[in-house]
């Protein structure tokens, strides 16, 4: 019996499959977070095997951890200011490929890498598309220092503002050692201005709206990939 979640892992490995298409000898790869980035590791490592030459650029210590133990070749931004290709995943898009991402908490790093990638290429599951965002929880990362104000800020634009925990119940630290504010608007009617007014507010590191980045996303359902573009519909 193949199970909803058995199904959405074929989606992710399809969606991942997909992607390595766009990665050609010699690039410069950024590598992405999260589960369906995991495939992506994974697949990549077995080209690298079979001879293809890339250095890949993660977007968490957990990919990096994950990249380096299947043998891929990384390098930094600090030796690498241009990356040819970015493979990341989302937790939300909407059909002109604006994305809500840092469900997985490595949003800055990961929009980091997007700014300075070429091509970014977002691999999702059809259960990630949404005509509107804002269903997901908007993951804003913040200095320690802010989080109660910024709470209160966010939660005069409308939302429902929660302090991200880990497991142990302690806050969640990110790779660079700030917290997450998780916020739930419901749906973000004019995401540029949401992003613009989360930007001005001292202490928000970045938040998760990621807008005019992707260009063009890998949605998969089953093992069925296609390919969306900014304007049109999977
Ligand atoms: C990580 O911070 C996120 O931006 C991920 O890209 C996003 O949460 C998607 O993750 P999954 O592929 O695990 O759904």
């Amino acid at each position: 019996m193949i199970t909803d979640s058995m199904a959405n892992e074929q989606a992710k490995e399809a969606a991942a499959r997909a992607s390595l298409g766009f990665i050609k000898d010699g690039h410069i790869v950024g590598i992405g977070s999260g589960s369906t980035v995991a495939h992506f590791i994974r697949l990549l490592a077995e080209q690298v095997k079979k001879g293809l030459r890339i250095r890949g650029i993660p977007t968490s210590e957990y990919s990096r951890l994950e990249a380096a133990r299947l043998g891929i070749s990384l390098t930094t931004l600090d030796e690498c200011q241009q990356i040819d290709v970015t493979v990341d995943g989302a937790d939300e898009v909407d059909p002109q490929l604006r994305l809500i991402k840092g469900g997985g908490g490595a949003l800055l790093r990961e929009k980091i890498v997007a700014s300075v990638s070429k091509r970014l290429v977002i691999v999702a599951d059809s259960t990630k598309t949404v005509p509107v965002l804002g269903r997901f929880p908007l993951p804003v990362e913040v200095i320690k220092f802010a989080q109660a104000v910024l709470k209160k800020r966010i939660e005069a634009l409308g939302a429902q503002v929660a302090l991200r925990r880990a497991a142990n119940g302690d806050p969640y630290v990110t790779d660079e050692n700030n917290h997450i504010l998780d916020c739930r608007f419901g749906t973000i009617g004019d995401p540029d201005r949401l992003g613009q007014q989360l930007s001005n507010m001292p202490g928000v590191v970045e938040h998760g709206l990621f807008i005019g980045m992707a260009s063009v996303a890998l949605v998969a359902e089953g093992s069925e990939v296609v390919e969306v573009k900014a304007g049109s519909r999977a």
